[in-house]
């Protein structure tokens, strides 16, 4: 279904984000349809360049980072008539006027602030000053998303001098991905997992992020955040609060994210005790963090384990085991919700111990596994074991129904629509700050070295004592 026509303009346009991801998700939105006639993209940016020679820088992204659809030479061109460009000057006056002149006022405005954030005051306010955003107009804005509470507060504050809070479209992608949107359809779409969802049914909560890249490229940035402003602020915390959250009494933007935020607000200080960080080492397929990030002094963590507790009815007693990290033995995000073991059974010894586990996959291979119990076919008596019910999704409802979407492009349509829901709130960023800068400040404090892990690996050992100790485990990183 098209979505209303629009003008996007996109400050950062000729940047990093804007070809590898923005454009070519957008050009595959046109190709599906869902980008009507008439719609615009306008890329604003320091170079001084043409808007043909624009669009060839854009032609020449999509072909990088487009997938097999930009083979569609007819297609890429029809998507690039859409785009035009202005060099634009953040600080200063050049390039306003004639943006101004572009951008109608009849159609959606949207104005994709793709650029550091000390430049959001600039921009938002030259919006204004040049009557080109207006009361209608969204924003839409990257993480990182402030490095502290303090930091976070003061860009809400800028934003908020121009822009009303149902104006703002703060991107998580990690909430466009579609196993994220299908956790809130599987738990409450279903009679069946919402009553047990709770500490009398649940043993515990495992999300793991790993990757196998590592930080080569963005050293200068990473080594500055670690893995816990980087990834747990705000991705693994999104899909805690997915996982945690009450159900709310809508799917509707401000109802779904008022239970995030009670669920934010209820996350315990975590113990030092429960927090482990760790670095990679050189390997034979590339180099350590140390050197990836050319600091041979730095303490920043590429990977960090932790245990929390969330202090509400639902929640009381069952851990939520965070981990992510760089390097690692395989691509491989999930989110394990571990059943408890049976009160009674009636089966002896190892029958007796198998337990249910509904395993949510993010990537690759995106789809849901429920581990059941069952007999063994066979003549050979009682013996149990473990089987998935498997939901993949690409299999239970053939590869041809599911679009090839990126999390970007779903999340650049809902804000053509209107539709705050998957984005967050001003108000929940503070409260993932609040939670974690004392987390932050506490290591820092105590001096803490991350641990060593051998890059392929599944991370520190210490992670893996982080469970043991609580007689349980982690799953394998496939
Ligand atoms: C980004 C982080 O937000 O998410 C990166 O800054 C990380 O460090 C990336 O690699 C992971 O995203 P995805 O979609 O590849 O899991």
């Amino acid at each position: 279904i098209p979505v209303e026509e629009f003008d996007l303009v996109i400050f950062g346009g000729t940047g990093d984000l804007a070809r590898r991801k923005i454009l070519p998700g957008l050009f595959r939105r046109y190709r599906s349809g869902q980008m009507p006639e008439g719609a615009r993209i306008i890329g604003a940016a320091r170079s001084d360049m043409s808007a043909d020679e624009y669009r060839q820088m854009i032609a020449e992204a999509v072909a990088e980072f487009g997938g097999e659809e930009s083979a569609d030479k007819d297609g890429l061109d029809g998507f690039l008539r859409n785009l035009d460009y202005v060099p634009i000057d953040a600080k200063g006056t050049g390039g306003w006027d004639a943006l101004a002149a572009k951008v109608r006022q009849d159609v959606v405005q949207a104005f994709y602030f793709s650029v550091a954030p000390s430049l959001f005051g600039d921009l938002a306010e030259r919006l204004h000053t040049n009557r080109i955003a207006n009361s209608e107009s969204r924003i839409v804005v990257e993480k990182p998303f402030g490095r502290d509470l303090e930091s976070a507060r003061a860009l809400n504050g800028t934003l908020a001098e121009h822009f009303d809070e149902s104006q703002i479209y703060r991107i998580d992608h990690y909430l466009g991905k579609e196993t994220v949107q299908n956790l809130m359809a599987v738990r409450f779409g279903n009679v069946l997992f919402e009553p047990l969802w709770n500490n009398h049914y649940l043993d515990h909560i495992q999300i793991t992020v790993a990757e196998t890249v590592g930080v080569g490229g963005r050293g200068a940035y990473y080594d500055k955040s670690g893995a816990m402003r980087d990834m747990v602020q705000n991705h693994l915390m999104q899909l805690l609060c997915l996982i945690a959250m009450e159900p709310p009494s809508k799917f509707g933007a401000d109802a779904v994210r008022d239970e995030k935020l009670k669920v934010i607000r209820a996350l315990e200080p975590v113990d030092s005790h429960h927090i482990v960080r760790g670095q990679y080492d050189e390997s034979s397929d590339g180099p350590s963090y140390r050197e990836d990030v050319e600091n041979p002094r730095s303490f920043t963590e590429s990977f960090i384990a932790m245990r929390c507790h969330i202090s509400n009815w639902r929640w009381a007693g069952v851990p939520f085991y965070l981990r992510t990290g760089k390097r690692m033995k395989g691509r491989s995000s999930e989110i394990a919700v571990v059943f408890k073991d049976l009160g009674h059974s009636i089966f002896e010894g190892d029958e007796a111990r198998h337990r249910n586990i509904l395993a949510i996959r993010l990537q690759p291979n995106e789809g849901m596994d429920l581990q059941v119990t069952i007999k063994e076919p066979g003549p050979g008596g009682m013996r149990l074991v473990d089987v998935p019910l498997d939901m993949t999704f690409a299999d239970a409802l053939g590869d041809h129904e599911i679009e090839e979407a990126d999390a970007y492009e779903r999340l650049i349509m809902d804000v053509i629509r209107g539709n705050q829901t998957l984005f967050m709130r001003g108000d929940e960023v503070e409260a993932a700050w609040q939670w974690t800068d004392p987390l932050i400040a506490g290591w820092e404090a105590r001096n803490d070295v991350p641990k060593h892990y051998e890059a392929g690996s599944a991370g520190p050992e210490d992670a893996m004592m982080l469970m043991h100790r609580d007689g349980r485990r982690w799953r394998e990183i496939k």
